[in-house]
């Protein structure tokens, strides 16, 4: 197979682009394809202050890379989260994302979960919830919470996270099964900041296949972490994501034009956002001053004042 634009050996053929390219190609497509994007979605612009949560896998180092190579000012953001899964996840993630940013002069920014707030999410896992599963709801709470406070007081315009097509075709697969028009107003490439306190967020690669960042990542020589996290394993996202692997495999481009169709709708004002959850959505929660949907404290503070109710999960 030859790269269409040189004629050299390539290295990559992307089935629902049509396109095969070599090395060199590939590697300047994939921050042309982010690059237009970030301007086709308005996420931000070179004069604004990118902040890029970043967690040592291959797709939010490699947006971080692309975003410098672009040459936006990007910062990072590393949330430890104390989850060790028997092969020391978060402090592999750390590491190799502290690298990451030493050896290109980058400024990093790094929050530990545990000395900030005395407890590492399986300890606040344990102590407000029951089940295992429920780690992730923990984490995924926790994770908006820092990045927005980090993003608010470090004064940056933008919040991106690696979010990428499998990832964004995963979660409107399962918001469409259980037809839940608030997360499906939601979901989007750029949530503007629309209430004060909350920082805009964008997601640069939400277009960009994860085989294809898998890809890039390789090619660049950005070390990551290969694991999962521990506890996403058997998560309703890794099935929706095996099972969107099986539909493309058979059609090739699937997953891209089912979320196309998606946005493509949405700009068509198919999930119009109700005039009642407008007005739910203005609150300042007065614990921490961050924005919350309804009056009092917002779901992080109410989690962290929980008292203890059940036992801790099975410890990874
Ligand atoms: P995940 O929810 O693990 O699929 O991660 C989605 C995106 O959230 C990643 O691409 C990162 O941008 C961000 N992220 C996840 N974990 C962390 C972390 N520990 N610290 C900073 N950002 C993170
Ligand atoms: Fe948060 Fe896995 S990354 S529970
Ligand atoms: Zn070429
Ligand atoms: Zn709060």
């Amino acid at each position: 197979m030859r790269c269409v634009k040189c004629g050299q050996k390539a290295v990559i053929n992307m089935r629902p682009h049509k396109l095969a390219l070599c090395q060199d190609h590939f590697l300047e497509w994939i921050p042309a394809q982010t690059e237009r994007f970030i301007e086709k979605y308005r996420m931000f612009s070179l004069q604004e202050r990118v902040l890029v949560a970043v967690s040592g896998g291959k797709d939010s180092l490699s947006l971080w890379d692309i975003l410098v190579r672009l040459g936006y000012q990007a910062d990072g953001l590393y949330i430890c989260l104390g989850i060790d899964g028997g092969f020391g996840y978060s402090d592999q993630s750390q590491r190799l994302t502290e690298k990451f940013a030493l050896e290109r002069g980058l400024r990093l920014h790094v929050v530990d979960v545990a000395k900030e707030y005395g407890e590492t999410i399986i300890q606040i896992a344990g102590r407000t919830h029951r089940g295992f599963e429920k780690t992730c709801s923990v984490c995924g709470l926790t994770k908006r919470h820092i990045m927005n406070r980090t993003a608010r007081q470090g004064g940056y315009h933008v919040l991106v996270t690696g979010h990428n097509l499998d990832d964004e075709a995963a979660t409107l697969l399962s918001n469409t099964l259980n037809w839940s028009p608030g997360y499906l107003v939601r979901q989007s490439p750029v949530l503007e900041a629309d209430q004060p306190g909350l920082v805009r967020k964008a997601k640069p690669l939400c277009r960009i296949y994860e085989r294809d960042m898998a890809a890039y990542a390789l090619l660049r020589g950005i070390e990551y972490v290969y694991e999962e996290c521990p506890y996403a394993v058997g998560s309703n996202t890794i099935f929706y994501k095996g099972l969107l692997n099986q539909l493309e495999a058979q059609r090739p481009g699937a997953k891209l034009s089912f979320y196309l169709s998606f946005l493509q709708a949405k700009a068509g004002g198919l999930f119009a956002p109700q005039a009642d959850q407008e007005i739910d959505r203005l609150h300042t929660c007065p614990s921490c001053g961050q924005p919350t949907t309804a009056p009092g404290d917002c779901a992080f503070c109410r989690m962290m004042a929980k008292p203890v109710q059940g036992s801790a999960p099975p410890g990874l």
